[in-house]
């Protein structure tokens, strides 16, 4: 019998086409752990409405110390396994990295082993305990090379919650900010949620990303992105959003 209470489950997509910060590229830090995970974060992606994907797999001092060399291969095997996977055939990837400013990222850069987004976009991370000493520099430097600093997801850095104008300033010397849908959604709690909306509303996210490292993030970024919370916030960052502009 037709329900009249029975509601079309809603599968709201995204305004934009490009997200410019995953861990969908297998085998390389904690994001996806093989092909067939890929895939599905994949599939994902492109139920959001994503068509292009760039591929920020961490590059930290420790952890995960990738170079071109350890990425190249797991790009070459995801590129060919997704142009084999007919339903996510048309998507396309791009291989790039999110650099953690650390000893790591100084010993690489001397020697040029970034790989930049399209467009020389770069995706930067500060370190979660405190400010990076010499931070205008390095970007300067970025920018003076001829980069396009993106600090990733700035609002989950604390102790920017309490120093607002640092993040003004960072903004108003060029280095575009991406913001995380998972912080939107409050998946790093309130205070990061509060920077994120923060954010929103002095005009200061350039960017959107998953920072999707498995199925679980893609599941409360869904959650998120169909609710009224979202719905209310789009018209208020649709124009600022740069994400498909990240070309060549
Ligand atoms: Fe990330």
């Amino acid at each position: 019998m037709f329900n009249i209470f029975h509601r079309k489950k809603e599968n709201n997509q995204l305004f934009y086409n490009t997200d410019v910060h995953c861990h969908i590229l297998p085998g390389v830090d904690h994001g996806s752990q093989d092909v067939e995970q890929s895939i599905e974060m994949l599939r994902a992606e492109r139920d959001m409405g994503i068509t292009r994907v760039i591929l920020t797999s961490h590059v930290t001092a420790e952890t995960f110390e990738n170079t071109p060399d350890t990425l190249r291969p797991a790009f070459e095997i995801l590129k060919q396994a997704v142009a084999e996977t007919e339903d996510i055939s048309h998507m396309q990837l791009y291989l790039s990295a999110e650099y953690r400013m650390d000893e790591f990222w100084d010993k690489q850069y001397t020697l040029g082993n970034q790989i930049a987004m399209p467009g020389n976009y770069i995706l930067m991370e500060n370190s979660f305990h405190q400010e990076l000493l010499g931070l205008d520099e390095l970007l300067f430097d970025l920018k003076v090379k001829g980069y396009k600093p993106i600090l990733a997801h700035p609002e989950r850095y604390i102790y920017y919650a309490q120093r607002k104008q640092r993040l003004e300033q960072l903004h108003n010397t060029g280095t575009k900010f991406q913001v995380n849908l998972l912080s939107l959604a409050g998946y790093f709690g309130q205070h990061c949620r509060e920077t994120a909306l923060w954010l929103v509303k002095h005009g200061m996210v350039d960017m959107l990303g998953s920072d999707m490292h498995g199925m679980e993030h893609v599941k409360v970024i869904q959650d998120y992105i169909n609710s009224k919370e979202w719905r209310k916030l789009v018209p208020q960052i649709q124009g600022h959003i740069i994400n498909d502009l990240v070309r060549d």
